[in-house]
């Protein structure tokens, strides 16, 4: 039935004690331009009704004998004395009673109609803010924003601006304006400036929603991961932090997708791998990169190693250069088979330095090593030879030593006594105290052999070994075929 296209809104009844204390109002709320429906109190019941007269303020509004129906611009009384109104004004609004015959008395009452207008022409915005295709706006993290509702209401209303259920701000009155400084992602949400009739409780909404951007405040993050092959490695991007999330641009295509899978084949040494950022907010500065330089892996240490038998040789290899970080194992003979840790081959990892200790090293592990080292770029080995010296060797050695020791402990002795006796140079008999001393020059090419007294040198005035009374210089010339028998005569000195 619908109430004639819901005629009345609102129906409320409220008793309240009138000022001579024994009759109660009644009060009707209607809208403006809305129709309402006053009912005829103090009809009797079940009694035919004979006249009616509607009292407004006070005055006869209408009187009627007729119970036809009766109508009268925007107001008409209805068969069973109902005052019926279409497009409510505002100055409808009076009290009102109705005058019936028969009446009981008990039942009459003053009606009260109050006439609420609106809310009406709501307005809001929040502003400055950029408008997405969709109608969502948007702000930068950290702007200040204002937001501004007014509307119109009669008799009063209540505006309330609302982020998603928590109330912001609230006012009675026509107009809110409410301001953020530095907004923040917590102020991001649906904003509601709600206008309600505080007569009629009609409300009015306006409704936008907010998104706060924002860049993130780090670089993007390049990193890596191996793959399911040592030719592919899978790179990973990722810039965390930002609102919306930015688009990533790899190598070697765009992507929103955070990872890349790459083959050997498209990467080499010294190549740059970049991943760009872009944020939708275009500040200057927002496009942020991270960036890494492959390289090829190039494993260090010393090519070659000499040990004795028996004892533990430790090899060690440097891996520090390769990007993304190689693998690096030792392999062992010409066959390159990777080492398997025992308790034989003991593998110890240490940041960079990966070495390989061969526990009572004998004569068989003699041979090449290989430090090999791969990563996506390339694979390089370095080869590491090992020598062992067997127990034989090693008296050999020692027996080596001890005529090395007594050579340089003769040539020292020798030395001293040559520095002591720096008057004589003594290359002939140079221990015979009663001779005459000779330096023999020995050239070859000439046939002539001088002989000849010198001029005697001054003898030691600090009395370093034995006075002597000449000097003689034995100058031979000898020929390559006879030097061995001149040599003769130097014998003691050559030796
Ligand atoms: C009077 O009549 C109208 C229409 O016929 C109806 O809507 C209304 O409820 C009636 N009022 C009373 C008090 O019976
Ligand atoms: C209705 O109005 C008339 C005219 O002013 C007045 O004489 C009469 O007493 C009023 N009736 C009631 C019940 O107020
Ligand atoms: C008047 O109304 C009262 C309250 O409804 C009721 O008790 C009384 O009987 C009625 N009187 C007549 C004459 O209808
Ligand atoms: C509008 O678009 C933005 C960005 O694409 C999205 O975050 C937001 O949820 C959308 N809003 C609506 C109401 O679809
Ligand atoms: C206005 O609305 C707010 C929020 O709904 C409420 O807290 C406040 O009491 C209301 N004021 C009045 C006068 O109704
Ligand atoms: C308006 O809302 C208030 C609080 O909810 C309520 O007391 C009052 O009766 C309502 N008024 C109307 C006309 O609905
Ligand atoms: C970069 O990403 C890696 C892997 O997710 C992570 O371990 C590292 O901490 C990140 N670095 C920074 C600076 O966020
Ligand atoms: C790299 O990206 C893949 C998917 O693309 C993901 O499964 C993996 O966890 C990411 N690794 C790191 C370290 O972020
Ligand atoms: C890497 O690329 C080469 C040439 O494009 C191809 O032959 C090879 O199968 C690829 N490797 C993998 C593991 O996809
Ligand atoms: C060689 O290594 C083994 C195993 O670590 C150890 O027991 C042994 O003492 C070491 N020998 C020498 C001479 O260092
Ligand atoms: C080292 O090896 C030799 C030959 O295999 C063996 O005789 C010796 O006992 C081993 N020494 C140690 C300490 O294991």
């Amino acid at each position: 039935e619908k109430m004639k296209s819901g005629v009345i809104l609102f129906l409320l009844f409220f008793f309240l004690s009138s000022l001579s204390g024994e009759q109660e109002e009644v009060v009707f709320i209607g809208e403006k331009g809305k129709s309402i429906l006053l009912p005829c109190l103090g009809l009797p019941d079940n009694a035919p009704l004979l006249r009616i007269q509607w009292n407004k303020s006070g005055e006869i509004l209408v009187s009627h004998v007729n119970t036809q129906p009766l109508s009268s611009g925007h107001l008409s009384v209805l068969k069973n004395g109902s005052l019926s109104f279409t497009n409510l004004m505002l100055i409808d609004e009076a009290v009102y009673r109705c005058v019936p015959v028969p009446r009981n008395d008990s039942l009459s009452r003053n009606i009260l109609l109050q006439v609420a207008d609106g809310p009406a022409i709501l307005t809001a915005d929040i502003k400055p803010a950029t408008r997405l295709s969709n109608g969502t706006l948007y702000v930068q993290k950290g702007s200040d924003i204002s937001f501004e509702c007014s509307s119109e209401s009669y008799p009063s209303q209540n505006l309330t601006w609302v982020l998603d259920d928590a109330i912001k701000a609230s006012i009675t009155g026509s107009s809110l304006n409410f301001k953020i400084s530095n907004l923040q992602p917590a102020d991001q949400g649906i904003y509601t400036c709600r206008a309600q009739n505080l007569l009629s409780n009609r409300t009015a909404t306006w409704t936008q929603e907010l998104l706060v951007y924002y860049v993130p405040d780090r670089h993007p993050n390049c990193s890596w991961e191996e793959a399911s092959s040592p030719d592919l490695v899978h790179f990973n991007c990722s810039w965390f932090g930002g609102y919306p999330v930015p688009t990533l641009q790899g190598v070697p295509e765009i992507t929103e997708n955070i990872g890349v899978t790459l083959n050997r084949t498209m990467l080499h040494d010294g190549q740059k791998i970049t991943c760009k950022g872009q944020h939708t907010l275009k500040l200057p500065g927002s496009e942020k990169s991270c960036s890494f330089i492959l390289k090829a892996p190039y494993p260090v240490g010393e090519p070659l190693v000499a040990t004795v038998e028996g004892s533990n040789l430790t090899l060690s290899c440097t891996e520090d250069k390769s990007l993304p970080p190689a693998k690096t194992v030792w392999q062992k003979g010409k066959n390159q088979e990777n080492i398997v840790p025992s308790s034989k081959y003991i593998i110890n990892i240490q940041g960079p330095v990966i070495t390989l200790t061969i526990v009572n090293i004998t004569k068989e592990d003699e041979g090449v090593f290989y430090c090999w080292s791969e990563n996506v770029v390339a694979a390089k080995e370095l080869p590491v030879y090992v020598t062992v010296k067997s127990f034989a060797d090693r008296s050999g050695v020692v027996v080596g030593l001890f005529i090395s020791v007594v050579i340089v402990v003769a040539g020292v002795t020798l030395g001293i006594l040559a520095y002591s006796r720096r008057d004589r140079i003594c290359l002939s008999t140079a221990f015979e105290e009663d001779r005459t001393d000779v330096l023999s020059l020995v050239e070859s090419d000439e046939e002539e052999v001088f002989h000849g007294a010198v001029p005697r040198l001054p003898p030691l005035s600090n009395g370093y070994g034995p006075t002597h009374t000449t000097t003689m210089v034995e100058i031979h010339q000898i020929q390559s075929s006879d030097h061995e028998d001149n040599v003769n005569d130097t014998d003691q000195a050559e030796e």
